[in-house]
């Protein structure tokens, strides 16, 4: 049985050990540098609870642990768990900039060790599907891949009156390092980068406001080998019934091959319990179309599953640290073309 601990007890953390849990494995060694998070979720479990992520590292009692902090703490707490021996699941972003999650890609695979950037999206069942599928549909022509996300009140003037929208570094930058784009667009960037591989170049347009230190809109044209292209559009925006689902969660991809056309819907990325995502598949070959209708499923639990099957199977995690890392270094670039207004050849770190 894989022993888990978790390093931040927020928002995010339930998924994880919800998913550990369901997949058998045992959550030891808890932390949080707020003592209550730590000491209700150790209760749960009969854990240990800690306030210092290095105990938690330190712990023999502890295998794997999924990091679940700050973007800007995942370099040192990542390093300092390689340093450990301890495989990691560490949430999206990898880090918050491409040199730094350059250092902790390299850093994991120099040591060998088992190290997951926790872009959960790829296990929904339709996305599975979907890469399955494109193996069989011939090259890629071009994606348009959307993440509209429903925030009310960021594009009103004036701007509603809350007190954290004025706040210097305001949370969004503070917890997550970017608006729209890193908390939204990151997720469709690893999609579009299993999908399609890397871009070669990318073009990016962003909207801020005087009043906000982030983006809320981002769109990118990105290039790839054989002129295939993929048009990349990320909002917070506020159209309450938007989307598949009706409800103001607007995020797909229509991907565009020379034998045919996939329509990949997701859902709500935290209710995911409530509806299945859908698939949808042109076959310009034969002339069908096939609505793939799955049941509802917490990606999630399927991440933690497929991450702790891979770890005791001695297999490569998938994201991989360096899938990361191409994340952060393409945000990283639409970001230097949207201020700069050129284009941005793509330069890898680590080719
Ligand atoms: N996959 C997704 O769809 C998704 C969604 C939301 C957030 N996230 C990612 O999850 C991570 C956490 O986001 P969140 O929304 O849960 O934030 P959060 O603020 O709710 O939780 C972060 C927790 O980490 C704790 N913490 C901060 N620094 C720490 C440290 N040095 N040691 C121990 N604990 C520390 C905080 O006290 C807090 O409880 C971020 O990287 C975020 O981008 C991913």
């Amino acid at each position: 049985m894989v022993k888990v601990g978790i390093i931040g007890c927020g928002n995010i953390a339930r998924f994880h050990y919800e998913g550990y849990e369901k997949a058998g494995a045992q959550i030891t060694h808890v932390c949080d540098i707020r003592q209550e998070a730590a000491t209700a979720l150790a209760q749960r479990y009969g854990a240990k609870a800690s306030t210092d992520y290095r105990a938690v590292l330190a712990d023999p009692n502890v295998d794997l642990v999924s990091i679940l902090t700050f973007g800007s703490t995942h370099l040192e707490i990542g390093l300092a768990a390689v340093a450990a021996g301890k495989a990691v699941v560490c949430e999206k972003t990898l880090t918050d900039g491409p040199a730094a999650s350059a250092t902790l890609a390299r850093a994991a695979a120099q040591a060998r060790t088992f190290f997951a950037t926790g872009y959960m999206k790829r296990y929904f069942p339709a996305a599975q599907q979907a890469k399955k599928l494109l193996a069989g549909m011939g090259p890629l022509v071009s994606i348009h891949a959307r993440t509209w996300q429903p925030f009310p009140g960021l594009f009103e003037q004036p701007l509603p009156e809350w007190e954290w929208l004025r706040q210097r570094p305001s949370p969004v930058i503070r917890n997550y390092g970017g608006g729209v784009l890193v908390c939204g667009g990151s997720h469709i960037l690893d999609l579009l980068h299993w999908f399609a591989g890397r871009p070669l170049r990318v073009s990016g347009q962003m909207r801020f406001r005087p009043e906000l230190d982030f983006d809320i809109q981002a769109n990118a044209l990105l290039a790839y080998e054989n002129d295939a292209v993929a048009h990349l559009e990320c909002c917070w925006h506020s159209l309450r019934f938007a989307g598949y689902e009706r409800k103001g969660w607007d995020e797909r991809l229509e991907i565009n091959t020379t034998d045919g056309r996939l329509d990949f819907y997701t859902v709500k990325w935290d209710e995911p319990e409530k509806n299945g995502a859908l698939l949808v598949h042109q076959d310009a070959v034969t002339g069908t179309t096939t609505e793939y209708r799955y049941p509802a499923v917490n990606p999630f639990h399927l991440e933690m599953a497929e991450m702790l099957r891979r770890y005791e199977a001695g297999e490569a995690p998938e994201p991989s640290a360096w899938d990361g890392y191409v994340v952060d270094e393409t945000i990283a670039a639409i970001t230097t073309s949207a201020r700069e207004k050129r284009t941005v050849e793509m330069c890898w770190q680590d080719r």
